[in-house]
């Protein structure tokens, strides 16, 4: 860990040379977010390969980039591409990325995904305010030894996701006009689907939305003072009792087809920030 507290110096010390700007909000552009890095009025945008210690994405669907700049009025960092647990990287490099923004001075996150919904009032394209999640990967960002310059060894999650800024998103939602539930995330490491019998069992201990990423990110946020706001695309509703392909083709175009939606809400939401 004290390996990492030194590489994450190290980017930080490439990237400030980079700008001198300095970004209060990070933002991950998950599945459904990536044409918010459009709107971004860009003052850099460093490809993660030039990127001290930055894993490199493998997913097709996903860019690499790291944008600093303006969006809603507010200075934001923002990475386009993020890392996930299934394509082999373990959870300290997915979340190095948001280690070196917390550095960086970053105070709050905005993180988006695509998941499936597990709530049947929820319909493919909704957005969903994520109020609490259950980390059923089995894995942790934070284990092993804690640096204590980041965070406290047992960081406190009796509210991971800001109640403010989901209230904000809320009032924010209603004057646009945006439909938005609020629900539980689950998330699982993937890449295999969810079977009949385990979507049965996700609705039961509560979840409403089930995904792949966000979780490990969420936690090191936590761990170091950030506030966060997630928001999830439905790409898919999973209904046990008439259990569907949701295949991937169809998950992006639906998150592509949200898009617009979350990215206004978005920039809604970072104006009143
Ligand atoms: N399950 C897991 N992850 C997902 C899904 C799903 O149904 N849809 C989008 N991401």
């Amino acid at each position: 860990m004290r390996g990492q507290l030194a590489k994450v110096e190290e980017s930080v010390a490439f990237l400030r040379n980079k700008t001198e700007i300095q970004s209060q909000i990070g933002i991950v552009l998950g599945t459904g977010l990536g044409g918010l890095a459009d709107r971004i009025q860009a003052a850099v945008v460093i490809p993660y390969e030039e990127i001290p210690h930055f894993p490199v994405s493998t997913v097709s669907s996903h860019l690499g980039h790291l944008i600093i700049g303006s969006l809603g009025g507010k200075k934001v960092m923002a990475l386009q591409g993020r890392f996930h647990y299934y394509e082999g990287y373990d959870p300290k490099e997915i979340t190095f990325p948001i280690r070196v923004m917390a550095a960086m001075g970053v105070k709050t996150l905005l993180i988006s995904n695509a998941a499936g919904g597990l709530n049947l009032t929820f319909e493919a394209g909704d957005l969903v305010l994520i109020r609490d999640h259950i980390n059923l990967t089995a894995h942790n960002p934070l284990r092993g030894e804690n640096v204590d310059e980041w965070g406290p060894r047992f960081p406190d999650m009796t509210e991971p996701y800001s109640q403010e800024l989901v209230e904000l998103a809320e009032r924010a939602a209603k004057d646009l006009g945006i439909k938005v539930h609020q629900g539980v995330y689950v998330g699982v490491t993937g890449p295999s689907m969810e079977t009949a019998a385990e979507t049965h069992f996700l609705r039961l201990i509560g979840a409403d939305t089930v995904g792949m990423s966000t979780i490990p990110e969420v936690i090191v946020a936590v761990h170091a003072g950030l506030r966060v706001l997630g928001m999830s695309v439905v790409t898919n509703v999973n209904d046990p009792e008439d259990y569907q392909p949701a295949p991937i083709e169809q998950v992006i175009a639906t998150a592509k087809g949200a898009e617009p939606r979350l990215v206004q809400l978005v920039e809604e939401i970072l104006k009143r920030m």
